[in-house]
């Protein structure tokens, strides 16, 4: 029986009036109301297409394509108008949600670098460029690396300047690492452990390592039992060792004044080399560089001697000892070098203006803010070693 056409009149003003409600539909709340009444589980569209299951197979032939056009045409209509609203709903957010970009931006805390570490990583940066390779050794260390090897043996008097902190406990030769003899046999006795007391164990450690030639620099944590405004129990130093052929005390004296002139930025940086003792070194000096006094403050450079001037002690050096070099397997008849400790945060002290060196060690996060650097410092011989903070 074909489809009577009064129902298909309804069906298709049902239709109209479904489209005109969404074609009006203002927001995706009203949209969705208009899916419900027409699509849903309930929705007359939904009802129509039940009622198809009811009819004979004739009338569902005809009525059931009318009612799925419907439903198409109804779906689309939603899908469209939703993609419209979407679209207008994102526009008036981007309309009435506008940046301020004259804000300032929340501050982020931000840590510092602290000044010997930037200090250090100065040293590497200049040295670096001088062909100068970082070594590293460790902070507990043997009693021969730390004494012994450097020809201070058990009972020599250079070992009483060096306040040591001894462990309890001493470790074999062969747990403490290898630790030939100046006949180049291990030693096989007690070692007994320290928190080294300088940086001149890691020379050893370098030489027993990669042998002649070398040219290494080795900044670290030493530890010796001082206290006062210039001495800390922890401090750095940084070590110097350049051993090849042909080596003197002038290729010395150049490399620091090359280096502490790139350090402090500087040209008239005057350097005094004044005979010492090291039992590693010989002959040893000791290292001033000339300051001037300037509103309390130590400024390096000009000459010691001349009018508001003065010497200030920075470190250790000399050519090293022959002994030290056959403690180390190395044949003095064949290689000399020389080698170098300066103290870091002394040089650091003089560079930026601090006074008591027991601060630096302190952790008050003030101290830090004040004199510490930002990360983006980054120590180049281009951009200057010395950014100020
Ligand atoms: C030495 O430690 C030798 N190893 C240096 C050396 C190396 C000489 C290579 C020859 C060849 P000295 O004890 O003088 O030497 O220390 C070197 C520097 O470390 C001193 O000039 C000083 O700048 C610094 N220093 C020494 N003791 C302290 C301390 N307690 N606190 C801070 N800095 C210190």
């Amino acid at each position: 029986m074909p489809i009577e056409a009064e129902s298909m009149n309804d069906l298709t003003s049902r239709k109209d009036e479904a489209l005109a409600a969404i074609a009006a539909a203002t927001d995706l709340a009203a949209l969705d109301e208009q899916r419900v009444a027409a699509l849903g589980k309930k929705g007359w569209v939904s009802l129509e297409l039940k009622s198809l299951g009811g009819m004979s197979p004739e009338e569902r032939q005809q009525a059931a394509p009318a009612i799925q056009a419907v439903r198409g045409a109804i779906a689309d209509a939603i899908a469209t108008k939703k993609v419209a609203l979407e679209a207008a709903a994102l526009e008036a957010q981007l309309a009435s949600e506008t940046i301020d970009l004259t804000l300032p931006a929340p501050e982020t805390p931000r840590g510092s670098i602290h000044p010997v570490s930037q200090v250090m990583d100065e040293l590497a940066e200049i040295f670096a460029d001088l062909g100068f390779a970082v070594s590293t050794g460790p902070e507990i260390e043997d009693d021969w690396h730390n004494f012994t090897a450097l020809n201070m043996d058990e009972n020599h008097p250079a070992r009483a300047m060096h306040d040591t902190f001894y462990f309890p406990d001493t470790v074999s030769g062969a747990a403490a690492g290898t630790a030939p003899s100046a006949s180049g046999e291990a030693v096989t006795g007690e070692l007994k452990m320290l928190l080294r007391t300088h940086t001149s164990p890691v020379q050893i450690r370098s030489m027993l390592d990669q042998g002649a030639p070398i040219r290494i620099i080795a900044p670290g944590r030493v530890y010796r039992s001082d206290s006062d405004a210039t001495h800390t129990p922890m401090f750095h130093q940084v070590e110097g060792l350049v051993i090849d052929r042909d080596i003197h005390l002038g290729h010395l004296k150049w490399t620091l004044e090359t280096f502490f002139k790139a350090f402090f930025e500087r040209e008239d940086i005057v350097l005094r080399l004044r005979p010492s003792y090291f039992p590693f070194t010989e002959p040893s000096v000791e290292v001033d560089v000339g300051y001037s006094n300037e509103e309390g403050r130590r400024v390096v450079g000009g000459h010691g001697d001349d009018a508001g001037h003065d010497w200030m002690e920075i470190g250790g050096s000399g050519m090293v000892n022959p002994r030290v070099l056959e403690f180390a397997g190395i044949d003095p008849e064949d290689w000399q070098g020389f080698a170098f400790g300066l103290g870091i945060d002394r040089i650091a002290m003089l560079k930026y203006g601090m006074s008591d060196l027991r601060a630096f060690f302190d952790g008050d996060p003030r101290w830090l803010k004040h004199y510490g650097f930002s990360p983006f410092d980054q120590p180049t011989l281009s951009a200057g070693v010395g950014v100020r903070p």
